[in-house]
This record gives C-alpha cells, structure tokens and sequence, in this order.
C-alpha cells in the first residue's frame, strides 16, 4: 500500500471516479506473477469496479458529477480503425489500460480516459453490487459467447468455471445455446455451475473427450476456454467437432503448442483475446431485466483496507472463494 496523489483530469474526456466498490480479477495475478508484459511497473492494479463521478472534463457530455456508474475495463477513443469496428481492445489510444498501464482502481479515486465510452449509468434498480462485474468478468463471458457465433440448439463446451466460465454459460444459453458443458478440476465449482442451472452437463477433465462424444458425437459446436490450465488448450482443441469455433478467452502464462500437422484437416477456428468490452449498456440492462445474474459470484467482502488479505484468499481459492467485493 502506497500514498499517491489524487488523480486529476488530464484531458478533457476524462472524469474522476470515487470507487464504492471494486474486485480482484485473475489478470491483476497474472500481472504479480511478472506474465504481462505491457503492464507497467508502479501502476495501482484493478480495473473492475463502480462508484461515482466527482469530477467530470469539460469535453464529456453524458456524465455529471454525482452520477453512479459501472467502469469498462477498457477505456477506448471511439474514433480510430479499431474503434469503429467494435474492436475497443485495440483501440490506437486505450485498450487495457487501467491497472495495467495507467492507474486502476485498487485506490480511492480513479481517472477514466475518454469518459463517455468507458462509463455505464447505473438505473436506481441496479445497485453497486449488482453492478460490480459489468466492465470486466461479464463482458468477458459475453465477449466469449460472442466469438462462438453460437446458432439455436448449438452445443457449447466451457472450460474453466471460473467467474469468467460462470458469466460465458450464462451468456452462451441467452445467446440460444441448447446444451452447456463445463469442464473444470474443481468439484465445488462444477456443482455450482449445475445448480444454478448454467451447465447441462458437469465434467472433469479426465476422459472428458470420450464422455462429451456420448452427448455429441462429433464434438462440440464450440468450445469457450476460460481456465487457461496447463492442458486446458489441449482440450479445447481436441473436443471441438470439425469446423467449430475455439474461443481463447483465458490469458495464458505460457505458451501453447498447437499440433499442426496431426489436426491437419479439422478445420477450426481459433479466436485469440483480450475482450472487446463494447456491450455493458446491454448487460446492465439484462441484468435490469433479470436475464443475467452476476450476484452469486461475490463470495467475500473485504475492506479496502484488508486487501492484501484479499488479495491472498483470491489467490489460494481458499473457503470457495468466487470473487471478492472491496468496500471502500
Ligand atoms: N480475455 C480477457 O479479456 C479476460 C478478461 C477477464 C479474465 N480473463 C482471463 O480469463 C481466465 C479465467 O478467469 P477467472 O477469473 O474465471 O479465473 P479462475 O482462475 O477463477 O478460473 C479458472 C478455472 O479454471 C479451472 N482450471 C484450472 N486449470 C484447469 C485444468 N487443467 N482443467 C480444467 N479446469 C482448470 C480452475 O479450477 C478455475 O475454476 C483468466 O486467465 C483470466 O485472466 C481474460
Ligand atoms: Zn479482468
Ligand atoms: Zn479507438
């Protein structure tokens, strides 16, 4: 924990967030672990959070001092190539920045680039809460349904129920999915994802092959990976039928061999990534809407002050440990 000044506008798109509340995302481990080679060092880490505007650049039109607000994890101009095309994570002048590049949300106050894109008025209905996923983990889960281009009945196989897992099963049967597979080593997360209806089927990776092959005989229609285990690229590889989609949604910490030569006629489709976070006015109206649900990830309430108590439970995955609200 260090003193920092308070963050102040920059430029005129920018706003200043009070955080209410924030979370750890596996990313910020990923960047402890020395795995991200754009982040830079000294930086505040977090970029999942929500809180309220108290200062707002001249240049900002939607946005006004005390208005409560869930953060995109990406902040992006709105302009440039990638921009126009959706693809904020590219964007020339953001992407993922903060808590990676520029100050995130692991302090009190943040400064937001390019306000009017990377900020989502919450409606009195949602509350902070309910709100806390929207701009990272959630737009994760969708981005990844997203890739799979997921057509009426398709069967969708989802690596990893991680938060990230949890939020693309949700997202993939919204998205018209018939049957979700989940795959994951851990029990206790397997047999959430069952009860809360997300998963049709619950898997450990052992033999996992074989037993999707009784469901779908070919394989599945796509394959969301969010574990990004030491197989799990593997799997996703090996279960996918011919010409399916293989979605990499979990960020890696080492690199993966793809077995050209032996998968020579398969055909798939791999889609690499950082998620494009361009749909969280939509989320936060599926959740208004009660299609989407994000409430039962937060498993652990810290204060800001504990965080690095925080930081080591979130790490160990100990007491089921799911996702942790920071309350500031
Ligand atoms: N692409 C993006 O923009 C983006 C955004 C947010 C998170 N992420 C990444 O997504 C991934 C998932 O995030 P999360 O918060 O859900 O992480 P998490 O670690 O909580 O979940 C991963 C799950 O994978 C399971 N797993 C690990 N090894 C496995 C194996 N060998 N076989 C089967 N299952 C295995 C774990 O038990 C766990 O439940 C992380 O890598 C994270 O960095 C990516
Ligand atoms: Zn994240
Ligand atoms: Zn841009």
């Amino acid at each position: 924990m260090v003193e920092k000044p308070l963050p102040v506008i920059q430029r005129h798109t920018d706003a200043v967030i009070k955080v209410t509340l924030s979370s750890i995302c596996t990313s910020d481990l990923h960047i402890i672990h020395g795995c991200v080679p754009a982040a830079k060092d000294g930086v505040v880490l977090g970029h999942e959070f929500v809180g309220e505007v108290v200062e707002a650049g001249s240049a900002v039109k939607n946005f006004k001092k005390g208005d409560r607000v869930s953060v995109n994890c990406e902040t992006f101009c709105g302009e440039c190539f990638f921009c126009k095309r959706g693809f904020i994570n590219n964007c020339i002048d953001g992407g993922w920045e903060l808590g990676c590049k520029i100050d995130g949300c692991q302090a009190e106050y943040v400064r937001v680039p390019f306000a009017d894109n990377g900020l989502t008025k919450l409606p009195d209905s949602v509350s902070y809460e309910n709100a806390l996923f929207v701009g990272d983990i959630l737009s994760s889960g969708y981005w990844g349904a997203e890739l799979c281009e997921i057509k009426r009945g398709d069967t969708i196989a989802v690596i990893g129920a991680g938060p990230v897992g949890l939020c693309a099963m949700q997202c993939a049967k919204l998205s018209g999915a018939g049957k979700i597979i989940a795959i994951d080593i851990n029990e206790q997360r397997l047999e959430l994802a069952k009860n809360l209806g997300f998963a049709d089927f619950i898997f450990k990776p052992e033999n996992c092959e074989e037993k999707i092959r009784t469901i779908t005989k070919y394989g599945v229609d796509a394959v969301i990976e969010a574990a990004g285990g030491e197989n799990t690229f593997e799997i996703a590889y090996k279960i996918a039928r011919p010409n399916a989609v293989v979605a990499l949604v979990a960020m890696y910490e080492k690199n993966q061999i793809l077995p050209l030569p032996e998968m020579y006629g398969k055909n798939l489709i791999f889609k690499t990534g950082g998620v494009d976070a361009v749909h969280s006015k939509d989320l936060v109206n599926l959740i208004c809407e009660g299609k989407i649900t994000t409430d039962f990830l937060i498993t652990h309430r810290f204060s800001f002050d504990s965080i690095k108590d925080a930081y080591r439970l979130f790490e160990e995955k100990s007491e089921n440990c799911l996702k942790i609200a920071l309350q500031y």
